[in-house]
């Protein structure tokens, strides 16, 4: 259920990321992490969020921005794991209980719960948002729309300043 708070909280964490965008003195990456570092400090129940980008010639995700603890997952095969699944099915990914996914690949211990939300660029799925919880069930359908705006917006960018994201 979504509260009035996360209504207004969802409002005004938009209009900072259409801020964040807007710095033309920033490059894409760094606008990428200040994103990470804004969601995961305005939203208590967020405590890993990152930004994987699809390498289609070896089929891996690579992690280009993200604020929490370091992970050693910084390349992920496509199909392995709650990211990796999402980068073949394009859809997005709410897991309430990550102990009750076979095809997870954990982070850090205390991970409850988990959203993947892909990023498409002219309908092509070129990454996704990640985001890991601590607390059980975090995630509702609001999330998901808060989401799916940032990486439309972060996508129409890149569009309208012909970006790419440097996989090296
Ligand atoms: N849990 C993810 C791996 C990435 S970490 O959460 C940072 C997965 O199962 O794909």
């Amino acid at each position: 259920m979504e509260t009035i708070f996360q209504v207004e909280q969802h409002k005004e964490i938009l209009s900072s990321v259409a801020t964040i965008i807007s710095v033309d003195s920033n490059c894409l990456e760094t606008k990428l992490t200040q994103i990470c570092a804004l969601l995961k400090q305005e939203i208590k129940t967020y405590d890993w969020v990152g930004f994987y980008f699809a390498k289609q010639n070896t089929k891996t995700l690579h992690l280009k921005a993200f604020s929490g603890i370091p992970t050693d997952h910084t390349v992920i095969p496509f199909g392995k794991g709650i990211c990796g699944q999402v980068a073949i099915s394009n859809k997005n990914f709410v897991v309430d209980d990550v102990h009750a996914q076979d095809n997870y690949i954990s982070c850090n211990i205390d991970v409850k719960s988990e959203i993947v939300i892909p990023l498409f660029l002219n309908n092509e799925n070129i990454g996704q948002i990640d985001i890991d919880s601590n607390t059980i069930n975090a995630f509702n359908e609001s999330d998901v729309i808060l989401l799916e705006k940032i990486n439309e917006k972060i996508s129409n960018y890149m569009l309208s300043n012909k970006l790419s994201i440097n996989i090296s």
